[in-house]
């Protein structure tokens, strides 16, 4: 089990929070098609809601915010998307880098950055250094990332260490293999949300989400807001997260924690 999954959860009002959510922000193209606008009208409104979700994350005490804004598929959209896409990320690091920081916020990029353009390397590696030592919220944001990519560079990392001599092949487990990966210093998601009502996880965060609660929306992205988000915190809190035990330990072991507290 997860090292992070028995932790103490911070709470709202008297409602319990999730630590860590990840959010696949679908449906931009769509929005803007219910429109007859173009996709990238869609996109731009996307990004509007990224700013006040970072907001609302960070008043209401979320540790960790995951955003997956580009995946190792969308390369397969067309030319003139992606390369919008790429302008609208770069645009927005330029815009809103110094107003993180200044909120206190920390700023992490994950997947294969080394495929992006030159510039934007720059710029991810400059907003990273400028926020490293933030400590309000952590946002990740997820660009080039695939879910099996992640799996394939930690194998690749855990092998080179056994073709150094320094780790031996027995003494691979799920704990060594997860420290290899992108989020190996965040909480794992407590809460996973998909807008765009898909049901499926697109080669996101395929071995972080192993007991993450899911909750999809038909919402599309640009129209996410506060409800919207609300919303799936209160289902989240209601939920009974067993991690393989029964309802009636669960149950025992919450009145016990709840005593000690008392
Ligand atoms: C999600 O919205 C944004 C990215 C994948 C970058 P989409 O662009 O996938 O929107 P739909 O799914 O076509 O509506
Ligand atoms: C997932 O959305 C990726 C992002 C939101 C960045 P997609 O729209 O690319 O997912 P599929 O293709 O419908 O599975
Ligand atoms: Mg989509």
């Amino acid at each position: 089990m997860s090292k992070h999954s028995d932790s103490v959860h911070p709470v709202s009002g008297d409602q319990k929070l999730p630590r860590h959510v990840a959010i696949i922000m679908d449906g931009n193209g769509r929005w803007a098609k219910k429109r007859m606008m173009p996709r990238v009208a869609g996109h731009r409104a996307g990004v509007e809601v990224v700013r006040r979700l970072v907001e609302l994350c960070r008043s209401k005490g979320i540790e960790v915010l995951t955003l997956f804004a580009f995946s190792s598929e969308n390369w397969r959209r067309p030319e003139q998307e992606v390369s919008l896409l790429m302008e609208l990320f770069v645009s927005a690091l330029k815009r809103e880098a110094s107003k993180l920081h200044k909120n206190g916020v920390r700023l992490k990029v994950i997947g294969d950055c080394t495929a992006l353009n030159s510039k934007l390397q720059h710029q991810i590696e400059d907003a990273e250094r400028l926020t490293a030592g933030n400590n309000k919220l952590t946002l990740v944001i997820a660009a080039n990332y695939g879910g099996r990519w992640d799996i394939t560079e930690a194998a690749r990392q855990l092998a080179r260490q056994v073709e150094a001599g320094g780790l031996k092949a027995d003494q691979i487990d799920e704990a060594r293999l997860a420290g290899c990966l992108s989020l190996a210093d965040c909480p794992e998601p407590d809460l996973f949300i998909r807008t765009g009502g898909e049901q499926r996880i697109s080669n996101f965060l395929l071995w972080q989400l192993a007991y993450t609660e899911l909750y999809i929306t038909d919402t599309l992205w640009p129209d996410f807001n506060e409800s919207a988000f609300d919303s799936a915190l209160s289902s989240f809190a209601n939920r009974q997260r067993r991690f393989g035990r029964t309802g009636e330990q669960v149950a025992q072991s919450d009145t016990t924690q709840a005593e000690k507290g008392a």
